[in-house]
């Protein structure tokens, strides 16, 4: 279906648009998402599908949601969650800490996080938690916090009694109590004035979202996060990815046997 013009004109419509590569082996992949969204909007060239999604920014955000993956579930990677959790009571960057999670897909991470810091913390107005994603269909679920049994069987039975409440057919919704300290927001991590806009953040998670990028998106999205980062504060990346690049930015620390990043500190400018 897709002839290798329209597939090289989406391919760069995505990467644009989000930083994600899609080389021919995903095109089947790619063509069956078109497809569908194609069949929802009623369209029937796909010309005139390029030309909406060039000057419609919902139907561009409808088929960002489509073609990005959003696979995540509770206390994925825990040994970070232990880390973060040990990080808090070592470090002194005062109260409330805050925590980044970017990408946060459809919300699991940081409700994680906001578990793992309540249990240590114990008072949640110790803590405050955003969550970035470019996938708006990804943050309505992260925002109403409801879930199946495949995304909590990770997590530890006590925990989801704790802060769960049970609904009817095997789905469990997060508590108010923790839903209140994460903010969600729509955002790109390749925009620069968007993510300066989130402020500054003690612990920063950026999982799973890298491997996807080239070598230039990376180096944009770590300079990002670069800013948005405290001196001395924490990157936390997905155990592909790293930040071996940018390592003036950020160098490697190990904590219980797992990799890290703290951010060097901002040269200082020269006095007169
Ligand atoms: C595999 S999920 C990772 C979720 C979570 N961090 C984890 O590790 O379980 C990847 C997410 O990245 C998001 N994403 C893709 N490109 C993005 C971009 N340029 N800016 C922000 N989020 C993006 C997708 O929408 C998707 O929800």
């Amino acid at each position: 279906m897709l002839s290798p013009l329209y597939f090289d004109t989406l391919r760069d419509l995505i990467y644009e648009n989000t930083g994600i590569v899609f080389d021919e082996r995903k095109k089947y992949f790619v063509e069956n998402r078109v497809r569908e969204h194609m069949e929802e909007l009623n369209v029937t060239s796909l010309k005139d599908y390029i030309y909406r999604l060039r000057t419609d920014k919902n139907v561009l955000r409808d088929f960002i949601s489509k073609i990005t993956v959003n696979e995540t579930y509770f206390y994925r990677e825990y040994y970070h969650l232990r880390v973060l959790a040990k990080l808090v009571q070592t470090e002194n960057f005062g109260f409330p800490v805050k925590v980044l999670s970017l990408p946060c897909s459809t919300g699991e991470e940081p409700y994680s996080i906001a578990i793992v810091l309540s249990e240590v913390l114990e008072n949640p107005l110790k803590f405050e938690i955003t969550g970035v994603d470019i996938d708006r269909n990804a943050l309505l679920k992260a925002r109403e916090g409801v879930y199946g049994r495949r995304s909590v069987s990770k997590l530890p039975a006590e925990y989801l009694r704790k802060y769960f409440e049970e609904l009817e057919g095997s789905r469990w919704r997060v508590k108010d109590t923790l839903r209140r300290r994460v903010r969600f927001y729509e955002g790109n991590i390749l925009d620069r004035l968007f993510m300066k806009g989130l402020g500054k953040f003690h612990y920063v998670f950026c999982k799973n979202l890298l491997i996807y990028f080239d070598e230039r998106a990376r180096i944009q999205a770590i300079n990002n996060l670069y800013d948005v980062t405290v001196d001395g504060g924490y990157l936390f990346l997905g155990h592909a990815e790293s930040v071996s690049h940018s390592s003036a930015l950020f160098e490697p620390v190990k904590i219980e046997g797992t990799i890290v990043y703290r951010k060097a500190g901002e040269e200082e400018e020269d006095e007169w």
